[in-house]
């Protein structure tokens, strides 16, 4: 069963259509790409995960429940990295990783946040978010979305804005997570980062997926020579596609 299923997904902000007949799976063990230009309804489709969004039509499952019908139980199994989240400026890293790991019923949170402490390499843990940079801030940002150490992951544009050092921090976490069997979900516009850590991709564009395959496959699908010519490629096809009678 994959961990995160898709089926006709139809998202609408009143009368506007965000996503429209988007099907999509991935299995433990797998990183999803889900590839699109600003506007092309990533963000719409990951909050119908964790129950933030209600689907207008078709059905999500994340473990094999609904989000909106067992939020609880999604939730204890989803952790979900959004770019710039605000945290807690008087807290300090650990007061706040207390915070949000206090939501769940841990046998050990200390334990667990000392593992992530070095884990993640945040030796700044004891000093107030405050004076943290974005990529400090970044850091405390996944560990909180991974404290209750959750095999389905989210991540939407999580390198946003990071330096070179904080983003390579996160590619690499992706990819062990993935290895420790999660079912994980990288949205992004950054076609290279994409390349590097995907197994597979969807590319979306106007709330419609407009291509899916390994990174492999859309490369020979359009004779191009990286993951960012091929997404052109497939965006100009559709639209010459719209124009055509
Ligand atoms: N809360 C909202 N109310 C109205 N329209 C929205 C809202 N959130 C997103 N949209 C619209 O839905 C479409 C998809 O947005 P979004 O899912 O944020 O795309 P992406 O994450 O790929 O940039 C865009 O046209 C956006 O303007
Ligand atoms: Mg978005």
């Amino acid at each position: 069963m994959a961990l995160i299923e898709i089926k006709q997904l139809e998202v609408r902000y009143g009368d506007k259509t965000a996503v429209s007949g988007l099907s999509f799976d991935v299995h433990g063990g797998e990183v999803y790409g889900l590839l699109g230009p600003n506007g092309a309804g990533k963000t719409s489709t990951l909050r119908t995960l964790a129950g933030l969004i209600a689907p207008a039509a078709g059905r999500v499952a994340v473990a094999g429940r609904d989000p909106q019908r067992d939020r609880g139980a999604v939730l204890r199994r989803l952790g979900m990295v959004m770019a710039n989240t605000p945290l807690p400026e008087q807290m300090t890293g650990r007061e706040a990783l207390r915070y949000y790991g206090a939501f769940y019923d841990l046998p050990d949170l200390e334990g667990r946040i000392a593992f992530l402490e070095a884990e993640l390499d945040m030796p700044f843990l004891d000093e107030e978010i405050g004076n943290y940079s974005t990529g400090m801030r970044q850091r405390v940002n996944v560990a909180r979305a991974i404290i209750h150490e959750p095999d389905v992951l989210v991540l939407d544009e999580a390198t946003n804005g990071l330096d070179v050092r904080s983003r390579r921090g996160v590619l690499e976490f992706v990819a062990a997570q993935r290895d420790r069997g999660a079912a994980v979900v990288y949205s992004t516009h950054v076609m290279a980062e994409a390349e590097e850590v995907c197994d597979r991709v969807g590319v979306i564009d106007g709330g419609r997926l407009v291509a899916e395959g390994t990174v492999q496959e859309l490369l020979e699908m359009t004779g191009a020579r990286n993951l960012e010519l091929a997404y052109l490629e497939l965006a100009s096809r559709k639209r010459s596609e719209e124009v055509r009678p």
